[in-house]
């Protein structure tokens, strides 16, 4: 059965919180439970399985010296992409919230598939799936140098759902960096916060609670201790433009270069990382990137000219509506940017942005887990003698044991059956992607 999140929604109201009706589970409010927020996790894991083979893809051009990772091939950094993980604690009602009903009404069909109508067993285990790819990484902790997730951390925007990633994804023993998402800061990934919280009474993400969630330092609304182990909002600044507003974008470096050889020259470029916010603080699914954003990432591209670059942001470039061309414009007129790690349609693809002279970007768009095939990405970067790199990247499951493992796979049991599939093509899942180092570097 399919429902738009319409009709959905309106069912929900006439029906109330928890079922209502043969074959359909998807609306209730159950799932609140406070002992999913602390408990550990129920079993063992091992490392993500490496695949057979890799689909070798020279799109970018006919890079001369360009091959698959061999022997003599130099690995710089290796690292993991999550994605979408859509934590969903609270169900979502308007039950005595008519006024609520009516203001979604308004927004017709401008506002996008909320994705409430997914069968309750993969919200139910969503914690799990989590767990599981965490314990999974966790196994190979000392052959990742770090974790990057790619946005959408929550489903419906609370708060408590936020402080339910944070609390797990501080089970990581990696270092991790966040991304904001348009779930993140809009309810039901659509509308701001604002808006909602006058009909509702709940507590919602905006923007700045978001970001300001992940510090260490807050309280919730228990007394508890909460925040984030993660890096990167640590550096994220103040706006430009309003200096109380804390920005969603920043940078940091993975990898420093290293210099020396016969002449003192470049041993080895470093990898520096720019980390963008696409989400649309007027609401809607769709991305957008300031002016003061664009601006910033201008600025930051012209320094480090001893580095690689590759960008993460929530939405893949074809989602941008504002100032979408002129970020390409940017991103393809910057040689050091190999690669744009991002989200969003929850599906694995790759996609090549050329430049003249081989040159240009690899986009990686790695899948959901809320949604089948709930597959994270590992991503190791090579530099071959001959002044050419590769991106080799794979997919993975989770490889949990126990009832951890139990229940992660009956979430991806039911995902399978479920009406979409991100799996993308082979060529989107495992592929070394070549690059050239020697003429990116200034
Ligand atoms: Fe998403």
């Amino acid at each position: 059965m399919r429902w738009s999140r319409r009709g959905f929604l309106r069912l929900c109201a006439v029906a109330g919180i928890g079922g209502v009706g043969a074959g359909f589970t998807g609306c209730a409010g159950k799932f609140l439970d406070d002992s999913l927020l602390h408990a550990p996790a129920q079993g063992e894991a091992r490392p993500p399985k490496r695949p057979d083979r890799f689909i070798l893809r020279r799109d970018l051009g006919d890079i001369k010296g360009a091959y698959a990772p061999g022997p003599e091939s130099t690995r710089m950094l290796s690292l993991a992409q999550l994605s979408d993980v859509h934590i969903t604690l609270e169900g979502f009602s308007l039950t005595g919230h008519p006024k609520l009903e009516k203001m979604l009404d308004g927004f017709g069909d401008s506002i996008g598939f909320g994705g409430l109508d997914r069968p309750e067993i993969i919200e139910r285990f969503d914690v799990d799936v989590l767990r599981a790819l965490i314990k999974t990484l966790n196994a190979a902790d000392t052959d990742i140098d770090l974790v990057v997730n790619t946005g959408d951390s929550v489903d419906i925007g609370t708060i408590r759902e936020l402080i339910s990633f944070l609390t797990e994804m501080n089970q990581l023993n990696i270092p991790w960096f966040q991304t904001v998402g348009n779930h993140d800061r809009l309810v039901l990934g659509n509308i701001p916060s604002r808006l909602v919280e006058a009909y509702s009474g709940m507590d919602f993400l905006d923007k700045n609670a978001f970001i300001e969630k992940h510090f260490p330092t807050g309280k919730d609304i228990a007394g508890t201790t909460y925040g984030s182990r993660a890096k990167g909002f640590d550096f994220s600044p103040r706006s430009e433009v309003n200096p109380s507003v804390r920005v969603g974008f920043y940078t940091f470096t993975a990898l420093p270069p290293v210099h020396g050889g016969l002449r003192g020259g470049r041993a080895r470029p470093g990898i520096r990382f720019y980390v963008l916010d696409t989400s649309r603080s007027e609401g809607s699914a769709s991305g957008q990137i300031s002016d003061e954003q664009l601006e910033w990432l201008a600025r930051q591209l012209k320094s480090h000219s001893d580095y690689l670059g590759i960008v993460v942001s929530h939405h893949p470039i074809a989602r941008i509506k504002e100032n979408q061309s002129r970020l390409l414009d940017l991103l393809l007129a910057s040689p050091k940017v190999i690669a744009l790690l991002c989200g969003h349609d929850h599906e694995h693809r790759i996609t090549p942005y050329q430049a003249p002279g081989g040159l240009g970007f690899w986009q990686i768009q790695t899948s959901s887990l809320i949604d089948f095939p709930q597959q994270g990405r590992m991503l190791e970067i090579y530099m071959n003698p001959e002044g050419t790199g590769v991106v080799r990247t794979f997919v993975f499951n989770q490889q949990a044991a126990g009832h951890l493992g139990e229940n992660a796979r009956a979430s991806y049991a039911e995902a399978s059956k479920d009406r979409f599939d991100g799996s993308g093509k082979e060529q989107d899942r495992n592929a070394d992607l070549i690059f050239s180092i020697a003429g990116r570097l200034r």
